[in-house]
């Protein structure tokens, strides 16, 4: 398990802890910024993020600004990446059990650090129950 982890402004403090998390755990990663609380724009870590995993380079993304919701939209806009905006642990565990969602999206003002690194285990852990959800994400790929 590869892990790319990018955030804006926004989600930086947040991004960070998660950062910190996913080293105590030993899980694999790179950090994609941003690397101050300089303004960005969220997009722009958006498509890095979604162009690695895309390229192979890896298996899932943790993308966070302020609400999760701008990288949720910019992430869906790449053909193939399956985003998921989640604020609690049911919805990241079904974003993975149901829709093999590959990128979570996370709201720094939304949620705290401990929340959020909880989502981040279950995401990471969860793997995709396939069956009937095979014909519902080939529906959704028909779309793109
Ligand atoms: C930045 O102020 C904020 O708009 C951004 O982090 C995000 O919440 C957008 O969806």
């Amino acid at each position: 398990m590869r892990v790319a982890l990018g955030s804006d402004h926004a989600g930086f403090n947040l991004k960070e802890q998660i950062r910190k998390h996913l080293e105590q755990t030993g899980m694999s990663f790179k950090d994609f910024g941003v690397f101050c609380e300089n303004r960005i724009d969220y997009p722009d870590i958006a498509v890095a993020v979604s162009k690695a995993i895309l390229a192979g380079e890896f298996n899932r993304g943790i993308l966070i600004c302020g609400t999760g919701i701008g990288m949720t939209i910019a992430a869906n806009k790449h053909a193939g990446i399956r985003a998921a905006l989640c604020g609690e642990t049911y919805s990241a565990r079904c974003a993975r059990a149901h829709t093999d969602a590959t990128v979570l999206a996370m709201g720094s003002r939304v949620i705290g650090s401990g929340l959020a690194a909880d989502i981040v285990d279950v995401f990471l852990a969860t793997p995709f129950d396939g069956g009937r959800h095979n014909r519902r994400i080939e529906k959704i790929s028909l779309l793109e």
